[in-house]
């Protein structure tokens, strides 16, 4: 009874910029619990790699190559995954992008690009995957929030306006579309090593500062994240709608 409530087993899930990272780490969390789990990222050989990765664990898993803000490649995208390999029961938006620097030293071009990616990418993507999660009365969204859905951080002003900005669209989503029995909920996570982190984990410094002011005292693992997505993809999670759920090692607890 127990696992059945949590079961993702035979549902298939689609991650955006998955090919490495935490979307390639929540997807094979997913895969494992037996998910057939769909990869995107825009390289499409980064993407084949992962994917292979995944395939040589056992997990049924599959590569569509498109840019999450580009609403024309999304369409095809996702008309693509639907006739190929099925109708998609749990979405991560998880596609993000992070570029350091003082607020007043942002282009245009380089507050858009943030914005387009981490905040229109989930409305796209999401707008996209809803058609058929509404037809069949069911469906999971989950973005990926951060500790800046809630706090800024020097340099990542517009960073941190894209992930406040997720936090409030998961709310939408929550309200526009809970009764079509598709519960939109976010995932925050601390912080974990990644391509995204490497300029804060390999400043010792910073690493320093984020051991003491973070109460586990480390970094998270990134299969520590897995539990929660279990959870939020499931039907544990039926009557749990517009929440963010944060996997910080309480750093949002304390200041
Ligand atoms: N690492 C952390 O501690 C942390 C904490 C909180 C939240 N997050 C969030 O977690 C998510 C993943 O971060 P990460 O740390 O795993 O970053 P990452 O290692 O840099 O991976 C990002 C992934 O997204 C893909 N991607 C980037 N832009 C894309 C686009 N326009 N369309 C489709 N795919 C795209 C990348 O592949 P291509 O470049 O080939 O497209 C790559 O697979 C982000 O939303 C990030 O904000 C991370």
């Amino acid at each position: 009874m127990t696992t059945d409530l949590f079961s993702v087993q035979d549902k298939t899930a689609l991650f955006t910029g998955s090919s490495q990272g935490l979307g390639l780490a929540l997807a094979q969390g997913l895969g494992r619990a037996g998910s057939t789990i769909i990869l995107n990222g825009r390289d499409p050989d980064r993407l084949d790699r992962a994917v292979e990765s995944m395939r040589s664990t056992e997990i049924a898993a599959h590569g569509f190559a498109f840019d999450v803000s580009d609403e024309t490649a999304v369409t095809e995208g996702i008309g693509l995954i639907e006739s190929q390999v099925g109708p998609i029961d749990i979405l991560f938006n998880n596609a993000g992008i992070m570029v350091r620097k003082e607020l007043h030293a942002f282009s245009l071009a380089d507050w858009q690009a943030t914005l387009d990616v981490n905040l229109t990418g989930a409305f796209l993507v999401s707008k996209c995957v809803a058609q058929g999660m509404i037809k069949r009365r069911a469906g999971k969204i989950i973005n990926i929030c951060s500790m800046q859905s809630e706090m800024s951080r020097p340099m990542i002003a517009p960073y941190a306006a894209s992930k406040g900005g997720l936090k409030m669209l998961t709310r939408g989503m929550a309200t526009d579309w809970g009764k079509y029995n598709i519960q939109t909920n976010g995932l925050g996570p601390g912080y974990f090593k990644t391509e995204l982190t490497k300029p804060l984990y390999e400043d010792p410094e910073f690493d320093a500062w984020l051991c003491r002011r973070t109460p586990a005292k480390r970094w998270g693992e990134l299969d520590e994240l897995i539990g929660a997505a279990l959870f939020l993809s499931s039907k544990a999670s039926d009557y749990v709608n517009g929440q963010i759920l944060y996997v910080d090692g309480g750093l949002l607890a304390c200041l």
